[in-house]
Parts: structure tokens; sequence; C-alpha cells
């Protein structure tokens, strides 16, 4: 349907619920105040942008294109001394001007998005929908981040005793390394960097091996905005060395890191080996993530959720469907149904638009996967495979469902378009409260979906569940800045959530000026 509209010159992003898309529509409580005012939404992606065959800047695993220049010790420790030294100007500068920079850098971001969407499509494997998507979601960083600032950063007037005066201030920390994966090139690294530089650090960023032509670009593009070099310099290279190296400098002064739950835990112990201050880190990680589905449910609703929070992407989000928790008496109703709907999904090439699933990362990513899959294959009921497409050439993984005895046996996240099918209503796990105890077991809590037309259900679930993101009778992914505040707790991260109004405050240092007048 989606490409039957583009076909018709339906503006691709008119199709996607951004606060942007919405505003226009005076029934939504949308945060429009610190959006400003609606703007229209009519220009469509220039597909064209599909055609550039500018090489890409190459990750250092693909030496067929011009590779980045690593950063060596000798640049992290140049990009650090400079960021130390450019940290008390721009901290400096008022958050006004700092939110300017952003709102340019926002307003630049939708002038170009028809380069960026082609950047994501090529470099991150992205289909269209989704890039798009994406360039909404950076742009909406910027501006809800900006406002965002304006708003919490104005020094608070404290009431005192008389001859007294209290204030409470707001300011940056100093300098901040910003750690961000391939899996949100664009928005998650942007949401990073802009945070950070809003509450007045500079900003240390470290994107993906795998994607850095999206962060070069991007950076350029805060530069030509306004943002001091002084305030944001960008380094490539591996996690192993750059990454650990820019954690462990003296001068850094906090940590922003979006990725495993395994390296936030290196990245903490890291910190916390370090001599000198206590450096607070920010650590937004991975999930397994379940929907509880009861026997009230719709099952066609129940589908077509499953279908997008699990394949789309190529279950390549943390907040992914992984484990769907199916009530013993529609159980069987809903995988035909599902199995039916897998065999409709388009695998292939994300230059081509009728495409769902496009490839995942890279071919260690792809084998891994496979791995995984094999061992399903040998262990658990197949449910449904999505066909490959004859001669389809890539790092293509079939969109894939089993049943698996026991939510235990799913107990690493698989970061792809697998799904791990149990049924509840029986034995140890014949309520909603006992199938949640087990999910809340495995220790991770990032997404949860719940499919329910009993009412006290839904919000009985959420109020047992240890999750951040609690979806009712809807898709779980694809949370919305300044709508839906995203991000999880336990293994799956330590807070604040991204775009949510507590976010910033973790980037600051507070000061409370007390003065005898
Ligand atoms: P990853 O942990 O392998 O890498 C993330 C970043 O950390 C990369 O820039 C990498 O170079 C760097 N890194 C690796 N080792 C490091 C080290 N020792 N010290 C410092 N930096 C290091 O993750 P990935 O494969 O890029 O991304 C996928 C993961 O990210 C999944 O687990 C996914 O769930 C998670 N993720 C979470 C969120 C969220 O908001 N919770 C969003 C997107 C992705
Ligand atoms: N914020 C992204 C989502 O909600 C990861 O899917």
């Amino acid at each position: 349907f989606v490409h039957q509209l583009a076909d018709a010159r339906v503006p691709l992003d008119a199709l996607l619920v951004s606060p942007f898309n919405l505003q226009g529509d005076p029934g939504l409580p949308l945060p429009a105040a610190l959006y400003g005012p609606a703007r229209p939404n009519s220009a469509s992606v220039d597909l064209a942008c599909l055609a550039d065959r500018e090489p890409l800047y190459a990750t250092a695993r693909d030496t067929a294109v011009p590779t980045v220049p690593e950063a060596d010790a000798a640049a992290v420790d140049a990009a650090m001394q400079r960021l130390h030294a450019g940290f008390a100007r721009w901290d400096a500068t008022p958050v006004a001007g700092r939110g300017a920079a952003l709102r340019r850098a926002a307003e630049a971001l939708e002038a170009r998005r028809a380069e960026f969407c082609g950047l994501l499509v090529r470099e991150a494997r992205k289909v269209m929908a989704d890039a798009v998507a994406e360039v909404r979601e950076a742009v909406d960083f910027l501006r809800y981040y900006a406002a965002e600032a304006e708003q919490r950063f104005a020094p608070l007037a404290l009431p005192g005793p008389t001859g007294e005066s209290n204030e409470l201030r707001l300011r940056g920390r100093g300098v901040f390394v910003c750690i961000s994966p391939w899996n949100f090139p664009l928005a998650i690294f942007t949401g990073q960097v802009a945070a950070a530089l809003v509450a007045g650090n500079s900003v240390a960023a470290k994107p993906a091996e795998q994607t850095p032509a999206v962060a070069q670009r991007m950076v350029a593009l805060l530069h030509g905005c306004g943002v001091p070099e002084d305030a944001l310099q960008l380094l490539h290279g591996p996690g192993e060395t750059v990454g650990a190296a820019l954690v462990r400098d003296a001068r850094c002064a906090g940590v922003a890191f979006t990725g495993s739950t395994e390296v936030a835990k290196a990245i903490q112990r890291s910190l916390a080996d370090k001599d000198g201050p206590i450096v607070p880190l920010i650590a937004e990680t991975g999930g397994i993530n379940a929907m509880l589905v009861d026997s009230t449910a719709l099952p066609e609703q129940v589908v077509d959720a499953v279908i997008q929070s699990a394949f789309r992407s190529a279950g390549q989000r943390c907040s992914a469907l992984r484990l769907l928790c199916l009530h013993v008496h529609i159980a069987d109703a809903v995988l035909r149904m599902l199995a039916g709907a897998m065999q409709e999904l388009v695998v292939g090439d994300p230059l081509q638009r009728s495409t769902d699933v496009g490839p995942v990362i890279d071919a260690q990513a792809h084998a891994a996967l496979a791995r995984h899959v094999a061992r399903l294959d040998a262990q658990a009921r197949l449910v449904a495979r999505t066909p490959l497409p004859a001669g389809l050439a890539g790092d293509h993984l079939a969109p894939v469902a089993y049943e698996v005895r026991d939510i235990a046996e799913v107990r690493e996240e698989v970061f792809g378009p697998v799904l791990h099918v149990v049924r509840w209503g029986s034995g140890e796990l014949a309520t909603p409260e006992a199938v949640i105890d087990r999910v809340n077991a495995l220790g991770y809590g990032l997404t949860l979906g719940v499919q329910t037309r009993i009412e006290g259900r839904a919000l009985q679930v959420a109020q047992r569940a240890r999750v951040g993101n609690v979806y009712v009778n809807r898709n779980m992914i694809g949370a919305v800045v300044g709508v839906q505040p995203f991000g999880g707790e336990g293994l799956s991260g330590t807070g604040p959530k991204a775009g949510g109004p507590h976010y910033l405050l973790r980037f600051a240092s507070e000061q409370t000026l007390t003065i005898n007048t």
C-alpha cells in the first residue's frame, strides 16, 4: 500500500507518524509548544538520492572504497585536549545560542533529507521508509532538545530568608564522550550529540565502525550551523581501541553510550577503575522484548503488530519483538495467520521500493544470526519462514518464527528477524502474572507489547513488568521523540529516557548559588 501511494507521488513521509506530521491535526494532544508552529510537510523525498553513487567512507572491513581516517592515540589525545580547552567557552554561550545552533541544524537536515536518506539506504542498508523515519527522528531530537534546554536551563530562583538570594543553575559537565551504534546511525548519533551540546558540554563523538559516512556528514552539518569545532570532534575507529581510549581519558567528564549490554558493562568497569572524579554513564542497551497476547486479543491486530515489531528493519531495532507469548486458546489461529503474512513479506535489495526487509548490517552479523537459526532448526518447531527470492545475493536473512518450549530458552538478544514463540495458559505459565515474572527474570527491561481487550489487564501487566516502554494493542517500535520517551532498565540501560523531559538533566551538573545581599 505504501509503495502504491509512493508510486502515486504521495510524499513518503506523509505516511509516517511524527509530531510534525500530526501537528496539523488539532485533535491530537502533542507538545506543539515545544515544536513551534505547525509546518506543512508536503515535500517528498526525491528518490533520485538513491542513484547517487558517490563512494561512501567505508569501514576498515570493506577495502573496496576509501576508508575514513581512524583515530590513533595521538588523534584521541589532540581531540580531547581541544575539547577540554573549548568547553568553558561553549558552556558560557547562553543556552538560547546553543539551542539556536541545533535549530539551524534541524532546518539544514530537513532541507538535505533526500541526501541523508540516500546515505542511510546505501551505508546502513535501510529500506527507504526506515530512512525517511530516521531523518525525521534526528530532526525531532534537534528541535526537542533545543526547546527542552531553553525551558529547563533557565536559572531557577528559590525562596530563602530575607537578605539572601538562592538560585539553582544547570551547566555542562565538561567533555562528554558519545558512543553510538550502527542501527540508528543518524538519529541516535544526533540525539546523543545534540543533548550533550545543548547542555553545555563539549563532545567527542565516536560512531559505529559500520556507518562512518552518516556521522561524518552530520558533524560537518553541525559545524556549518554554528557548533564550534572546539565543541565537537568526530573520532572514527574500532570501539575496543578508540572508544575505550576516549572513555579512559582523564578529561572525559561523562559518557553517553548506546549499544550492546556487554559493551556498556565494559565501559562501566573502565569508568569505575579510573582515578579522579566519578564519571556518569548514560547507557541505552539491548532487550529481549516480549509481547503478551491473551485470548481476547484480535488476531488480525496481533499479526500486524508482530510483523512490524519483529521483522521491520530486519529486526535490527533494540525495541524489536523477540518473544511472542500467545495464550493457548488463540495461539493456533494467530500462528496460522502469521505464517500467511510472513509469506507476503518481500526480502530484497533496499534500493528497490518493493522491499520490506533488507539485508542485515554485515556478513559478521549474518553469520551470527545464521548460527542461531541453525540451532533453532535443530531444537525448536518451525512456525514459518519468509521465502527468499531465487538468486538473491548479499547478507539477507529470511524472517523466521519458531515455537520454543520455554521463555528461559531465549537467553540473549538475537539482533535480527528471528521470532521466538511460547504458549501460555497452563502449567507454570498459567497466568499473565506468571508470564511477566518469567520475562522480568530474563533481566532485560526495554519494551513490552500487550494485546488484550480486557481493560484492566493491560494496566496490571504494565505495573508488574520491569520495562521502560509498554505498548498496548499496537506495534512496539518507533518511539516518537517528545511523545514516547524511550529507554529501558535492568540489562537494557540506565535511563534517563531519550526524547523525554528528564534526558538533558543527566548531561548537566547543578550549582546552587547563595548570595547574602
Ligand atoms: P556495540 O555495543 O557493538 O557497539 C556500539 C558502539 O560501541 C560502537 O560505536 C562501537 O564501536 C563501540 N564500542 C565497542 N566496544 C567498545 C569499548 N570497549 N569501549 C567503548 N566503545 C566501544 O553495538 P552495535 O552492534 O553497534 O549496536 C547494536 C546494539 O545496540 C544492540 O544490542 C541494540 O539493542 C543496541 N541498541 C540499543 C538502543 C537503545 O536505545 N536501548 C538503540 C539502538 C541500539
Ligand atoms: N527508538 C527506536 C524505537 O523505538 C529504537 O524503535
